[in-house]
């Protein structure tokens, strides 16, 4: 891969030993994906957050690191609310240990925005580069938005962070955002069924590139959710939906095709025993779907333990909704989310209405998990 003057001289040390650690894993990501040269990104998000997720050696690894990031950058989800942490029964080891993390972070420059929705925090360009880890937003940027990013591990995002430019390879480059198989989808789609959709094609596509034709257009929640589910069940970081997302008129129709109808996703809504816990916002809520919840919530109790995760800023934003929200006895958690919070662990049986958390949440909480409509989630929160 060609370095410019500049580069070489970090790659040599001569800017300190983080950067030049942070631009050896990058030399080493670019000599392994062919790439000609670094380009430069207009911002980075970090996975690798929680210290449920990384624990002590992550923490060291982040502690030991002494430079600034270039770029404008973002964090993941830690494991808790950081101002209701003890609201969500998390030890105080725990709080006192993500907080270190949180603060090592902060010493590299890095935002302490901990969202995997950081294009409601500030979005990326048309066609900017980026460095994101987290896989639903990533499929949001590039499909959704037409910027540019790869599926980044929470190190080479780091490393982009504070070089500022990452390997131009894979989804920075026109060739490979072309789509490589047709999915016609029969019937029409509502709420959760896109993370329905979403779990089983990502299963199917693996990491291919498909172009959709809906019957009905989505939302951007709902392409949200389904770029989401995609990423989880397989590593699908770029779509296309025909009339909708903004690359979709640039490529041929690929000539595989794949039907697939309302039918197909009927399993997914399997009922079984009530849940202990509803839990909404993954990827966290948008300000319309805090609307959405405020207003299937309105005069309603909450009877069993219901939380709606969202950004911080979004909850700032949002005061009003999220009193109402709350007036119910939902909990709005920020920072955080049923995944990667230790919180979620005490449960038996959480309800979801994201392809996504149907994936993760009994894999890596070990709680048993249910698909429902997002009105049906609050009806079981409120029965
Ligand atoms: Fe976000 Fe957690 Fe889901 S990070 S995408 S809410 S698993």
């Amino acid at each position: 891969m060609h370095l410019t003057r500049e580069e070489e001289t970090i790659y040599k040390g001569e800017s300190g030993a983080t950067k030049q650690k942070a631009m050896e894993i990058l030399v080493a990501l670019g000599d392994i994906y062919g790439a000609d040269s670094l380009v430069p990104i207009e911002s980075a998000q970090i996975a690798g957050v929680s210290y449920k997720t990384i624990g002590d050696a992550g923490l060291e690894w982040i502690s030991d690191l002494d430079a600034r990031v270039e770029v404008p950058s973002m964090l993941n989800p830690a494991g808790m609310d950081r101002e209701k942490w003890k609201d969500m029964s998390i030890p105080a080891k725990f709080a006192e240990k993500q907080e270190e993390i949180l603060r090592a972070y902060e010493r590299l420059g890095i935002a302490l925005e901990c969202t995997c929705t950081p294009y409601y925090v500030s979005p990326p360009k048309f066609g900017a580069h980026l460095a994101w880890a987290e896989s639903s937003a990533v499929a949001y940027a590039n499909s959704v938005l037409g910027a540019r990013t790869n599926r980044e591990g929470g190190p080479s995002a780091l490393a982009a962070a504070l070089i500022g430019k990452t390997p131009r390879y894979g989804l920075h480059l026109d060739e490979n955002r072309a789509p490589d198989v047709l999915i016609r989808v029969r019937g029409k789609l509502h709420d959760s069924d896109y993370g329905a959709l979403g779990y089983i094609i990502g299963e199917m596509m693996r990491d291919h590139i498909p172009l959709f034709e809906l019957s009905l257009l989505p939302t951007y929640d709902e392409l949200k959710a389904f770029g989401a589910a995609m990423a989880a069940s397989g590593a699908v970081a770029l779509y296309h939906v025909k009339d909708v997302t903004p690359e979709s008129k640039n490529f041929d129709r690929p000539r595989e095709c794949i039907s697939l109808g309302l039918d197909d996703i009927k399993e997914m809504y399997e009922k079984g025993d009530e849940p202990d816990i509803i839990a909404l916002g993954c990827p966290h809520c948008s300000p319309d779907e805090l609307k959405r919840i405020a207003r299937l919530l309105s005069g309603k109790k909450v009877t069993t333990e219901l939380w709606i995760c969202i950004s911080r800023r979004i909850k700032e934003q949002n005061i009003r909704l999220v009193r109402e929200i709350e007036k119910s006895g939902a909990k709005i958690i920020c920072d955080t989310c049923m995944v990667v919070s230790p919180a979620s662990e005490r449960f038996e049986r959480m309800m979801v209405n994201s392809g996504k958390a149907l994936k993760y949440v009994p894999s890596l909480c070990d709680v048993d998990t249910i698909l429902a409509t997002t009105k049906d989630c609050i009806k079981a929160a409120c029965d």
